[in-house]
């Protein structure tokens, strides 16, 4: 018989090994990362967009947008959920700035409701009630210290202009675009500085024209099986339609607001990294490809006037083609680029290889299939977004691409964020320990690409609150607030804490343990 005490000593024992075990493994793995790391004027702010969190999809004068309509048809999203009430935002948007406050951000990047500015793009009036709900945020923020960065477009669209002409399929977008943002720097651009005109044209574009999974639901076979569309043709025009539509609004503001406002205007294109599948030419090849396919067909036509060469060789016709006009317009028109980065895949070629599907294996797609494992082994940490992996070194990688793309081009990371892989509930919903060292190692590896010379000048965390993510809804939370969906009621996760100690420069690892 083995005595009691003996048996609690042992365990003692054994526990205090396991304890240094995981302490060593642990400190082996954090990463350091602290405030003045980064320059004093550095900006640190959460983002949200305007669909996903403001609800009063009908109140003061709305119009419908085209997210409305289509989450109000059967079956378009997870157990049909939309965004009609969203986080409220409306009606608690004082209680967010609040909050806001607390965080210690000194930006909020938010987007602006087109529908609820003009309910009928240019077809019809200004509605004072949205222009006045977005005063009135503006004013609340800046009285706090807090700067608005401002999206004007952030997916959601008046749905007449869908009705109408077909949205960003036809040239008339450029036109209500212009108009809309008119509206916004004439309305806002003596308290905004900063703007984004649109959001993600090459996410908007898949999404909507090449999967057809959300509105207008345009695509063809094997993409898609939609009632019509063609998934090889109607991104690229779409984008077109965007690029140029950000260029005029562009020129607009250089023209007849930025003289006496003095604020930057930039575009936000998502932005993955790729990693070559394996250690070959062709998986090298495919890396160059996926970027130019996926980040340079959004950035290059800004800064340097047209389409990457590499688009221009495999798609040929089918790239639409700007006008020498169009070209100048395009060069330079951006003060600033927005990046929004979450994860790496591996890059597969298919232009020398027949294992790819159809789809992959198709000019307008780079002949690139992804991958997130190699010999079954995963690239990082699942999260809860499929194909999302945790992978921060993705960070300095794509960072060290726009350097060398791009050189002496400022960056905002416009959106960076973690999303839990299970929905979690009761105090674990709250202790998002995966998300504080997510924020820390991306935030680490942004410093390294500083420090070797990237230009970033701000760094967004997606999300602030939990918010409707389009069309995965409510369980898919990217929020440092957690939301009760019954309630609304927002209450802090760890992360927030984190991230508020982390801006006052007061880290400090032991009230925060994340293990
Ligand atoms: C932040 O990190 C730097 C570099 O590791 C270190 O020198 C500095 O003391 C740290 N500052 C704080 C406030 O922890
Ligand atoms: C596409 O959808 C139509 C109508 O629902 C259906 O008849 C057809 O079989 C589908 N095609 C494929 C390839 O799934
Ligand atoms: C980089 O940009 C800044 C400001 O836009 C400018 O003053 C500077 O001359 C540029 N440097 C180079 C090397 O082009
Ligand atoms: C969200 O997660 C909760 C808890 O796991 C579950 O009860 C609920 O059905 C989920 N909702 C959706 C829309 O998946």
């Amino acid at each position: 018989m083995v005595q009691p005490k003996t048996l609690l000593i042992f365990f003692l024992f054994l526990s205090l090994l396991l304890f240094i075990e995981t302490k060593h493994n642990h400190e082996e793995e954090e990463e350091v990362v602290n405030r003045s790391m980064f320059p004093d004027d550095f900006i640190f702010g959460v983002s949200t967009s305007a669909y996903q969190v403001e609800g009063a999809y009908l109140e003061d004068g709305k119009g419908l947008s085209n997210w409305d309509v289509f989450t109000h048809l059967p079956a378009n999203t997870v157990r049909g959920q939309n965004g009609d009430v969203a986080d409220d935002h409306y009606h608690l948007y004082m209680e967010d700035i609040d909050k806001l406050e607390y965080l210690g951000v000194n930006a909020y990047r938010l987007s602006i409701s087109w529908s609820r500015i003009l309910p009928r793009g240019r077809f019809g009036e200004v509605n004072p009630k949205g222009v006045l709900f977005y005063n009135n945020i503006i004013d609340n923020m800046l009285l706090k210290g807090i700067e608005p960065f401002v999206t004007i477009n952030h997916f959601d669209i008046p749905q007449e202009l869908e009705d109408r002409y077909g949205s960003w399929l036809s040239p008339q977008m450029q036109e209500d675009f212009v108009h809309f943002a008119k509206v916004c720097f004439e309305k806002f651009g003596d308290r905004v500085k900063k703007w984004v005109t649109i959001n993600e044209p090459n996410i908007y574009t898949q999404f909507a024209y090449m999967y057809g999974t959300f509105s207008p639901m345009r695509c063809s076979l094997p993409f898609g099986n939609c009632s019509a569309g063609n998934s090889d043709l109607e991104p690229l025009i779409a984008a077109h339609n965007m690029l140029i539509s950000h260029a005029k609004a562009v020129k607009l503001y250089r023209e007849q607001f930025q003289p006496k406002q003095g604020g930057i205007v930039g575009l936000v294109a998502n932005a993955f990294h790729y990693e070559p599948y394996t250690d070959d030419i062709f998986s090298y090849q495919a890396v160059e490809r996926s970027y130019a396919f996926n980040v340079a067909w959004i950035f290059d036509p800004l800064i340097h006037g047209d389409y990457p060469p590499l688009m221009r060789k495999y798609v040929g016709n089918d790239l639409p083609k700007f006008s020498k006009q169009e070209k100048k317009l395009l060069k330079g028109s951006v003060d600033f680029l927005g990046v929004n980065h979450y994860t790496t895949f591996y890059a597969i070629d298919c232009f020398n290889s027949d294992e790819c599907t159809l789809m992959d294996n198709r000019p307008n797609r780079g002949f690139v299939a992804r991958a997130i494992a190699r010999d079954g082994i995963p690239m990082g940490d699942q999260t809860g977004v499929s194909g999302f992996q945790v992978v921060p070194h993705g960070m300095e990688k794509v960072l060290n691409y726009f350097s060398m793309r791009y050189p002496n081009t400022s960056i905002y990371i416009t959106e960076n964020g973690y999303c839990p892989p299970n929905h979690l509930e009761g105090s674990e919903m709250l202790h998002d320990f995966k998300r504080i060292e997510f924020h820390k190692a991306y935030l680490a590896a942004l410093a390294n690409a500083m420090r070797k010379g990237a230009k970033v000048k701000g760094y967004f965390a997606w999300s602030f609150m939990d918010n409707y993510e389009w069309l995965k809804g409510y369980n898919t939370t990217f929020g440092l607030y957690y939301v009760d969906r019954r309630t609304m009621q927002r209450k802090a996760r760890l992360s927030a804490k984190w991230y508020k100690d982390f801006i006052e420069n007061a880290e400090k690892s032991s009230t925060i343990s994340t293990f």
